[in-house]
C-alpha cells in the first residue's frame, strides 16, 4: 500500500468557480458526477455517533436535496437510525476519483414526513420494496430466513398489489451547518474550501489542505 501513489492532475478550484450557496455548489457536483456515468455517483459515506459517543459509518445513498438538506432513506430502527436518535450530529463524506473530488457535509439529520417516505418507497422497484419490507436491518439473521421471508411478504402481495411500508422505515435529510469542497491538485497542494453557517448566511474560506 505505501508504494501506491497518484499524481492529481485536474485543473483545480478557484473562488471563482464556487456558487455562494454551497448546498447548489453541492448540487452541481453530484450532477456532474451521474451525468459523466460515474458508477454509484450518489453513493455517501455517512457516519453516525450513538448516544455512548461510539461512532460508526456505512455507505448510503444520496435521494435529494431538498429544502436546503441532504436526503437518504433507511431503516429508522437500525444502528444509524438508533444513533441519529440519539444523536441528531452527523457527517457524510462523497469520493469521485475521476473528478478528484471530494464533497463532506457535517450537520443535523431529521426524520421526513412519513408521507414523504411513502412516496419514494412506493417509487421502488417491487423487489426493493419486499427487501426492505422484511429486513431487521442491522440484526441478526441468516440467508435462509431472509429468503423465506421475502417469499412469504410476496406470496401475501401478488404483483401490482401495492407492498405497505414499514413503519420502522423511512427518510432523514441531513441539514448541512458545515460543508467542505476539496480538489485533488498537482504535488498534493490541493485546492480545499469550507463554507460555514453563521445564522442564515453562509461564509467561505480557503483551507490549507
Ligand atoms: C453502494 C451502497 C449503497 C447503499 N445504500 C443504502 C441506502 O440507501 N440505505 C440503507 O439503509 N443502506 C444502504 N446500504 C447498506 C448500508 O451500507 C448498511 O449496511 C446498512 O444501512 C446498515 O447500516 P447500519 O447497521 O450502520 O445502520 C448501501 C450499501 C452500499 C455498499
Amino acid at each position: 500500500m505505501k508504494d501506491v501513489r497518484q499524481e492529481y492532475h485536474a485543473p483545480g478550484l478557484t473562488e471563482a468557480d464556487l456558487l455562494a450557496d454551497p448546498v447548489e455548489q453541492a448540487r452541481r457536483w453530484v450532477d456532474e458526477a451521474i451525468d459523466a456515468g460515474l458508477p454509484l455517483a450518489n453513493a455517501m459515506t455517512l457516519a453516525t455517533v450513538s448516544g455512548h459517543g461510539r461512532p460508526s459509518s456505512r455507505v448510503v445513498l444520496l435521494k435529494g436535496i431538498e429544502d436546503g438538506g441532504f436526503v437518504f432513506f433507511t431503516h429508522h430502527d437500525s444502528r444509524k437510525g438508533d444513533d441519529i436518535a440519539a444523536n441528531p450530529n452527523v457527517s457524510f463524506v462523497m469520493f469521485w476519483g475521476p473528478f478528484d473530488r471530494q464533497l463532506i457535509v457535517n450537520g443535523r439529520a431529521e426524520k421526513l414526513p412519513a408521507q414523504q417516505a411513502r412516496e419514494y418507497f412506493a417509487s421502488r422497484p417491487r423487489d426493493s420494496q419486499l427487501s426492505a419490507a422484511i429486513s431487521p436491518q442491522s440484526r441478526p439473521t441468516t440467508r435462509e430466513q431472509l429468503e423465506a421471508d421475502m417469499a412469504n411478504l410476496a406470496q401475501q402481495h401478488p404483483e401490482g398489489d401495492p407492498i405497505p411500508m414499514p413503519e420502522t422505515w423511512g427518510g432523514y435529510r441531513i441539514t448541512p451547518e458545515e460543508i467542505q469542497f476539496w480538489h485533488g491538485r498537482p504535488s498534493r497542494l490541493h485546492d480545499r474550501f469550507r463554507y460555514l453557517k453563521q445564522g442564515t448566511t453562509w461564509t467561505r474560506e480557503r483551507l490549507a489542505p
